[in-house]
């Protein structure tokens, strides 16, 4: 069965431009996908969609082989879960944040559970009564995805969530994730502007560019870039690096 998949997928934003143009992909094992691109080339946008959280312009998304028009959008939610760019706090604390999925599905709170994601995603010394929206940029990164985690999603759709860590935060939570991938067969989507993390956690690369996809393998992505426009992006971000 497969996970997830879009075929002919288009999106066009209101002024007439378009991201891209019928752009397929399906993930049919559990995998970990760096999906990257230039800034503003519709990163968001596509996970976005994929979690039916916008509509595309055409085209269709399809979760377990079912199209998206035959699902409830918070089911599919709870299976592929987006991870924001800016993470958000629900007003409240710490743990009221964590207890959202609980409250909400009406399930048991897995104390435990999100006890060892907090101290994994390095956050055992935040308390759980401070008030969520007093805690630094980095701090709610992974207080958000943390809240994400304890749904149990089988697709993880990660944009940049680790922007605004320091290294070893960012270590910390790739190396969280990972193993969540290896224990549990989640399949990871993440959005980066770093390179070497892609490198590092990807073993699929999905490429935005002109409009249109790559979809291939991480090492041969970035050992021989596969089209020009991956050429000249790879070129571009090493200058930047010795910048
Ligand atoms: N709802 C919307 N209405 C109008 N324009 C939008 C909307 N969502 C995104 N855009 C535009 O689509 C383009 C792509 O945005 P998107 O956020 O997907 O890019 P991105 O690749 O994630 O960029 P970044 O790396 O900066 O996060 C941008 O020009 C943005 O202004
Ligand atoms: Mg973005």
């Amino acid at each position: 069965m497969g996970i997830l998949a879009f075929k002919a997928l288009s999106k066009t934003l209101a002024g007439g431009r378009t991201l891209f143009a019928n752009i397929a992909a399906s993930i049919d094992t559990p995998s970990s996908i760096a999906l990257i691109a230039p800034s503003g080339h519709g990163k968001s946008t596509l996970l976005r969609l994929l979690a039916l959280l916008d509509e595309p312009s055409g085209g269709e998304v399809l979760l377990e082989d079912r199209s998206s028009a035959g699902w409830e959008p918070q089911a599919w939610r709870c299976k592929a879960a987006y991870v924001a760019q800016q993470a958000v706090m629900l007003p409240g604390s710490v743990e009221w944040n964590l207890r959202a999925f609980s409250r909400l599905h009406g399930t048991a709170f897995d104390e435990a559970g999100a006890k060892a994601l907090m101290a994994a995603a390095g956050l055992s010394a935040t308390g759980w009564s401070e008030d969520a929206d007093t805690l630094s940029g980095g701090e709610k990164q992974r207080v958000s995805l943390v809240r994400s985690l304890l749904a149990r999603p089988e697709i993880l759709l990660l944009d940049e969530v680790t922007a605004s860590l320091d290294r070893h935060s960012k270590d910390a939570v790739e190396k969280m994730l990972l193993a969540l991938q290896a224990k549990s067969g989640t399949s990871l989507v993440w959005v980066t502007h770093d390179l070497e993390q892609a490198r590092r956690v990807s073993t699929r690369i999905w490429f935005l560019a002109d409009g249109s996809l790559w979809d291939g393998e991480s090492e041969a992505f970035f050992r021989q870039p596969p089209t020009e426009a991956a050429a000249q992006f790879l070129k571009q971000r090493t200058m930047e690096a010795v910048d």
